[in-house]
């Protein structure tokens, strides 16, 4: 099964694409994770990429591209994946036909992460990840079960991202409707869109996508 979890920064993309991952036993393939690991790495890539992510803005489609041709390539995409944070540009979207096209895939379902954006500065201000194992977590909303300690693998020390601060929430917003959702337009056309509501609870989105993607087949 391979399918796009869609919607702006802080619409819960990256939390239910690693739920997922577990329960239908397919990867998450995240081209955020992917350029903070070049950044990390210190490639040209990443020196190139970083700047562009701490001020909020897009990454070129060339590099973002290339990066997904080469993961999705990879033995353990076989059985699927779960598109999060790519596409992001229609642009990327005609390039990721190409590459399934040409690999003789195709997808199965465009889920629309519904939210306000109001409500996402806040979710993406609360946000921070165990820097062990990337357990991704919330001030208010995600907790871990005992103050100070990752829920999967006991370490005690998390950290936040340089661009999860209000303003670059809000050029990273910006960037989302000009660039991002006008493909939902895209894939609408083909008949594969559908939406789950992502303002609920993280469990109820779970479950929703459970659903959805239970259901199968296809509507406009
Ligand atoms: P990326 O890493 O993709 O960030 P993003 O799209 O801005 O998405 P986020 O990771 O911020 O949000 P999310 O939807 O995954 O939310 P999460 O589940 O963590 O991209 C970063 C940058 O890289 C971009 O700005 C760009 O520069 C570059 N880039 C990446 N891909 C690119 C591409 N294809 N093209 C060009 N450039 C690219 O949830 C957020 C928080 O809310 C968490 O703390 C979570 O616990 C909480 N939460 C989640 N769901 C709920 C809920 N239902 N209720 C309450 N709280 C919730």
């Amino acid at each position: 099964m391979r399918l796009i979890l869609f919607g702006p920064p802080g619409a819960g993309k990256g939390t239910q694409a690693k739920v997922l991952q577990q329960k239908l036993g397919i990867v998450q393939l995240a081209t955020g994770d992917m350029l903070r690991a070049e950044v990390a790495a210190g490639s040209e890539l990443g020196s190139e990429a970083d700047a562009i992510m701490k001020a909020g803005q897009l990454v070129p489609d060339a590099l973002v591209v290339g990066i997904i041709a080469m993961r999705i390539d990879k033995d353990d995409c076989r059985n699927g994946f779960i598109l999060d944070g790519f596409p992001r540009t229609v642009a990327q979207a005609e390039a990721l036909d190409l590459m399934l096209r040409e690999k003789d895939m195709t997808l199965d379902h465009v889920i629309s992460m519904e939210v306000e954006d109001d409500a996402m500065i806040e979710r993406i201000c609360g946000r921070f990840t165990c820097t062990r194992c990337g357990a991704g977590y919330h001030e208010r909303f995600q907790r871990p079960e005992v103050e100070g300690v990752c829920d999967f693998c006991g370490n005690t020390e998390f950290a936040r991202r340089p661009d999860d601060n209000a303003e670059t929430v809000r050029t990273r917003l910006k960037a989302y409707h000009a660039e991002t959702k006008p493909i939902l337009e895209y894939y609408k056309k083909r008949g594969l869109v559908r939406s789950v509501d992502g303002m609920a609870a993280i469990e109820n989105v779970t479950k929703q996508l459970e659903n959805l993607i239970a259901e199968g087949g296809q509507v406009d």
